[in-house]
Parts: C-alpha cells; structure tokens; sequence
C-alpha cells in the first residue's frame, strides 16, 4: 500500500552532482509529499485500481500530478515501492503546487542569482582595480556574509541551523575547498579581466569530468566525453587570444575550477543525511572559509600593503570606494546565498546550465561597462566553451 513506499535516503536530501556549477557545489533538499497523505484524482491513476511495480521512479509518478516541481527533479529520484493495496483507497494532492508557480518561483530566484552576481563582480573590479588585494576582498567578502547572517540569526530574521560537531568536520574540507576557489578567482581577476576570469571558469565541467574519470574511477557516456572538446578547445582559443592576457590571472581561474570541483566532491560526501537549509548551509560555510582565510590573508598581503593602498584608493577614488567595497562584499553573499537557494528548489544540472547562462551575463555586461577590448576570435572561444557547457548538460542528462 501507498504508506509502505519506501523513500531512498538521496530523495530526502542529496548534493550537487560533480556539476560543473562550481557554486553548484552544495546540496539541496526536496520535501517529498508523505505518500500516506497523496489522493489520486487521475484519471492515470484510478483508486481503486492503483497498482506499483516493485521498483518505481518519481517520473512516473510525475505523471500522475504530484507536483514535484522542475522536470529535472525527478531525475534525482527512485522510490522501491511496494505493491499498492488495491482495496484502500489512494488520493493525489488535493491541491498540488501548480506548474507555473514553480517556474516562476525558480525563474525568480534565476534573475535574482544573475543580477547579484552582475553587480559583485563589476564592484569586485573597480575595487581590484583601486585596491589590488585580492586577498583581503576575499576575506571582507566572507566577513560581511558571516555577519549578515549571524544578525540574521540573532534577530531571528532567519532561523539557525542546527549543527552538531560531524557537521562542521564534513564542512571542513567544503571549506577548505571554497576559500581555494574564492581567492583563486579573486586573484585571477585582479590580474585579467573579468570577462576572461569568467570564460575559463566555463571550463569547470571538464575539470568535473577529469577529476571524477582519473581520481574518483568514474565513467560516463561518450557524449559527456565528446563535449568537454568544445569546452577545452573553447577556452584555449579563448586564452591564446587574450589581448591582455596574464599567466597568473589565468591559473587563478583554473584552481578556481579545480577547487570548485573538489567543493562539490566534498559536499556530496560530506552532507549527505543532513537537512541544514542552502542559506545556512552557505552561511556556515562562509563562517569557516573566512576562519580559514583570515591567517592567510594576513600572511600573503598584510594589515601595512592594506592601509598604505586604501589611503591610495581612497586618494583617487574618493569616498565611493568604501561602498564600492561594501557592495562588493554584500553582493557576493547575496549572489551565493541565492544561488544555494535555487539549488533547493532545482536538480543541480539545471542549476548548472543556470551557472553557465550567468556566466554569459557577466561576460557581456563586463564587457561592456570595462570596455574590454576583445577580438571576434577571442569571442567566438568564448562562444565554443560556452556552447561546450550546454552540451555537457545535455549529455549528463
Ligand atoms: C568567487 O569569488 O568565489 C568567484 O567569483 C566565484 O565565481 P562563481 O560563483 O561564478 O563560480
């Protein structure tokens, strides 16, 4: 019978895929409807008739209206069912979450995602190009996310998680793992521009795949394969024909994309069976990252090369700098507060192709605002590695 369903623990709470979201990373969760409560109104599926097969998925079940929210959720999903008691009677949701709402609910967290993250990375910089301390930017970064959140706790804006000691341990190499990113990519865009930044980081599916092929032992279909040639060939046209390229603005960006997938490796391993929501989570993760960073920060760049250059900065910019770095700090979390959001309303591959198209907004509207001077074959690199990251969640699919 329906109440004997039996729920595959990677239904309640799974981690991003090796996607190559990079801020895919994470996790998310999708309440399912308890199945003792559903109603069947379908013509599918008739009440007194139901039965299942032993091992059914949620596609199926899909079908039958129960709204279980974007198409690629389902993917995620198999339940082993039992044989449905055909004398009980067995009812869908009364009132399923409609369609619509959903789409428009997760095209909101979209456009949300993407603005914010227009608006970091163009105050990122014009803070970098004042200020060149990536280091420290990386860390005010994370400190004013730490504290958003920690009076956010406090006022009760938002709930605190719950967390015991295993969850900050399995936090620890995710931690590890995103500082990386975060400087790296940081770094890399105190030295190029962003738009190029951006263009090598759309190369993180095939550091996804190589790590998982060489390092982890798994396989995939040769289609997944075969799209990681327009993406590395992409970016390596994309990179040869930089008009300003810099070696350390470009291996900034590719250990950002390696460190980003060992943060989606970590994720996955390591919260599995935890229900800490994508804003907490992403909050407790932002708290041990700048925990991690602040002693490196100190080391690599230092409170004497931060003070001489603000008062630098400040010369020439004026005031406005302290909101620029204020808004480049605030915006970061916001964009990544959201983005770990999405992940709990979507399937990390949408979340991946979601990652990519924000990577197509931040190209252009850098481009355009910095006048980044760009060649048509430049372009059309980015345009092929671009295309390569569409393709690869097409054949993950
Ligand atoms: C960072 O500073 O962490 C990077 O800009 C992250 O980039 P992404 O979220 O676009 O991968």
């Amino acid at each position: 019978m329906f109440s004997a369903v039996k729920q595959h623990p990677a239904a309640v709470l799974f981690f991003a895929d090796l996607d190559p979201s990079g801020s895919a990373s994470a996790r998310r969760r999708i309440p399912l409807t308890p199945l003792a409560s559903v109603k069947v109104n379908s013509p599918l599926c008739s009440s007194s008739r139901l039965s299942l097969k032993p091992l059914c998925s949620f596609s199926s079940l899909r079908g039958l209206g129960l709204g279980l929210g974007s198409r690629d959720d389902v993917s995620w999903f198999r339940c082993g069912a039992y044989e449905a008691d055909s004398s009980e009677d067995v009812v869908l949701p009364a009132e399923p979450k409609p369609a619509a709402a959903q789409k428009l609910k997760i095209g909101i967290y979209f456009a949300t995602w993407w603005a914010l993250n227009v608006v970091f990375n163009i105050y990122n910089k014009k803070v970098l190009n004042a200020y060149p301390y990536p280091w420290l930017t990386s860390t005010l970064s994370l400190a004013c996310g730490s504290l958003m959140m920690l009076i956010s706790w406090a006022t009760r804006i938002a709930e605190a998680p719950k967390t015991d000691l295993d969850f900050w341990k399995s936090l620890f190499p995710v931690a590890v793992a995103h500082t990386i990113g975060h400087v790296a990519a940081t770094v890399s865009m105190s030295k190029v521009a962003v738009s190029f930044t951006h263009i090598i980081k759309s190369g993180e599916p095939a550091f996804s795949v190589l790590v998982s092929r060489f390092l982890l032992g798994e396989t995939f279909p040769v289609p997944v394969y075969l799209s990681l040639i327009p993406i590395i060939g992409g970016c390596a046209l994309a990179a040869v024909t930089e008009l300003n390229f810099n070696m350390i603005g470009f291996m900034g960006a590719m250990i950002s994309n390696l460190a980003f997938v060992f943060r989606n490796i970590f994720s996955k391993r390591g919260m599995k069976g935890k229900s800490v929501s994508g804003m907490n989570y992403y909050a407790c993760l932002s708290m041990m990252s700048l925990l991690i960073l602040t002693p490196f920060a100190i080391a690599v760049e230092g409170p004497q090369m931060w003070a001489a250059g603000w008062q630098t900065a400040l010369s020439q910019i004026g005031p406005q700098f302290i909101w620029w770095v204020a808004a480049q700090s605030v915006f970061y979390h916001l964009y990544n507060q959201v983005s770990y959001m999405s992940l709990d309303e979507i399937s990390p591959l949408t979340f991946s192709v979601g990652n990519t198209m924000k990577r197509i907004s931040v190209i252009v509207s850098s481009i355009i605002i910095f006048h980044t001077p760009i060649q048509p074959i430049n372009a059309l690199g980015a345009a092929i590695a671009i295309l390569g990251t569409f393709l690869y969640s097409q054949a993950k699919q």
